[in-house]
């Protein structure tokens, strides 16, 4: 077992933790009314058993991307209300990066806050969404544009819920832990490309997915607790999201986040060599990686740049209507730009980029 700490949340990884996690739950939560949030499908599977080990109340919504929405918080929030759930409310979330977002903004904005645990059971959510206090919901004019920091009390990660995980999904978590090996550790790169067919079989040992786990949080922890709201270093953790956020919403989010971010990282890197910022090679080490795992590397003729480049200019970290990107210098080292980790580029450049990547 390995625990770590984040501006206040116990980061518990273990396997097995679902098996307790209700103890886990009740030693982090004070005393607290719990209420378990959980998507369809993750329901029956993991979040049942939690919310009756609690003797709590379990809500559902529709799983996937789509229920990222204001409608599906204001939902969430009326049955809380209904319940007449006071302030001293625990929302649990059991599930991927969808269900922790929602939940945790759910949490976020309850009676102007109540706490959150987060169980992550998709790859995203434990190596990501869960870790670092972003909450939020999408709208039509882009991902994640409406949410708050609100820092879980707890997070529970059991790398076994890895081995159910659905391949695709699997695969597109990979996108993230790959992400981490570039901005800030070049070692677990190496590794992740060691292991990389590995890492991707159902029958993966569970030491081995704790390391895959564990080396992606470690980077996520040391990162957000230098940064919490992101006036800077907290913006290398967007490498391949001004791009790959475009895509994910321009593909009405049918490509999954992961498979999104692996094409904005590919033309990232790419902008980063034209820019003269990235040593040269490293888009291709990273589209090497990618496909090594299935994940996509090229940007499909329907994805048009000038669609590309007005949602990257909407999104959450342009600033002054300009588009900012995180850069790599080389593996495992982000620009710091003087402070400021991301950088307006030419559009030009960013054209320039996403052409080479078709
Ligand atoms: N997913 C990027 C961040 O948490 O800052």
């Amino acid at each position: 077992m390995s625990e770590l700490a984040l501006h206040g949340a116990r980061i518990v990884v273990r396997a097995g933790a679902l098996a307790d996690a209700a103890a886990l739950v009740r030693a982090c939560a004070d005393g607290r009314r719990p209420v378990v949030i959980a998507d369809a499908n993750v329901a029956p599977l993991y979040a049942a058993p939690v919310a009756s080990a609690l003797g709590a109340e379990l809500l559902t919504f529709p799983a996937g991307e789509t229920s990222k929405t204001r409608a599906q918080w204001a939902a969430l929030t009326d049955e809380l209300l209904m319940r007449q759930l006071g302030r001293d409310t625990v929302v649990v979330a059991v599930g991927g990066g969808v269900c922790g977002d929602l939940a945790g903004f759910v949490a976020a904005t309850y009676l102007r806050g109540v706490p959150v645990v987060h169980i992550p059971t998709s790859l995203v959510a434990m190596i990501d969404a869960a870790i670092g206090g972003k909450t939020g919901v999408d709208t039509r004019h882009g991902k994640n544009l409406v949410g708050a920091f609100h820092q879980p009390a707890a997070v529970i990660i059991d790398p076994l819920a890895l081995h159910t995980l659905p391949a695709e999904h699997r695969r597109a978590g990979m996108a993230e832990a790959i992400k981490h090996g570039v901005i800030a550790d070049e070692a677990y790169f190496h590794w992740i490309a060691a292991h990389a067919a590995g890492l991707l079989d159902p029958s993966i040992a569970a030491e081995t997915s704790e390391r895959l786990v564990l080396g992606s949080i470690r980077v996520k922890v040391d990162v957000v607790a230098s940064d919490e709201r992101e006036g800077g270093r907290r913006r290398i953790l967007n490498f391949g999201h001004t791009i790959g956020h475009a895509i994910e919403h321009l593909s009405d989010y049918k490509m999954l986040h992961g498979e999104a971010v692996a094409a904005g990282m590919i033309v990232e890197a790419r902008l980063g060599e034209l820019a003269e910022w990235t040593l040269p090679g490293l888009a291709d080490e990273v589209q090497a990686l990618c496909a090594s795992l299935g994940l996509p590397v090229r940007i499909g003729p329907s994805f048009d740049a000038d669609a590309i480049l007005t949602l990257a200019r909407g999104d959450k970290k342009a600033r002054a209507g300009a588009a900012e990107y995180a850069l790599p210098m080389r593996l495992g080292e982000m620009n710091a730009a003087d402070g400021r980790f991301a950088l307006p580029m030419e559009e030009r450049l960013v054209r320039a980029a996403i052409e080479a990547s078709r």
